[in-house]
């Protein structure tokens, strides 16, 4: 796919997207998972060098479960107002599991990390791991999630 770097092992990222995973495994221990036992964390940076984590949330009422994603998205918004996001790492692992698990973002994250990069007008580089134990290196938030949804779409006549 054009525009996306994959890499057979941590080892060969840069430092910044290594220095991210590292913080993104950090921020998956306070994952709150009873149900799903997921444990996802994400780590961004913004273009003064602030590092802001979350980790997915969930609740008995499983709809208003959170991912890390948004979580760390919205407290960078919410903190660091006006800030552009330059790199968004994220990762997961299973209870019990050793390893890391595929952690794709869900397709809702995607959604408001494409609107966050429309509305910084910069794109967010993603770091993710994903299956057969590859890191995947994505361009832009945009470039996953083609034909996105998007406030112009609102706005269009008729
Ligand atoms: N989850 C995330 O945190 N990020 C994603 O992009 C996918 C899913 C969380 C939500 C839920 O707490 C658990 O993983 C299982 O879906």
């Amino acid at each position: 796919m054009k525009g996306f770097e994959t890499y057979k092992t941590l080892e060969e990222l840069d430092n910044e997207s290594k220095y991210l995973v590292h913080k993104a495994k950090e921020a998956a221990h306070h994952a709150y998972a009873p149900y799903s036992k997921f444990y996802v964390g994400a780590a961004l940076i913004l273009e003064d060098g602030t590092l802001v984590t979350g980790s997915n949330q969930e609740n008995a009422s499983y709809p208003l479960c959170m991912c890390a994603e948004r979580v760390a998205l919205y407290a960078a918004a919410s903190q660091f107002h006006g800030k552009a996001i330059l790199k968004m790492a994220v990762v997961a692992h299973k209870k019990n599991h050793k390893e890391l698990s595929a952690a794709a973002s869900c397709g809702a994250c995607r959604q408001v990390m494409a609107e966050f990069e429309e509305r910084q007008r910069k794109p967010i580089e993603v770091i993710m791991h994903h299956t057969d134990n590859q890191w995947i290196k994505c361009p832009s938030a945009s470039s996953l999630l083609p034909f996105v949804f998007t406030k112009a779409s609102l706005n269009e006549p008729g």
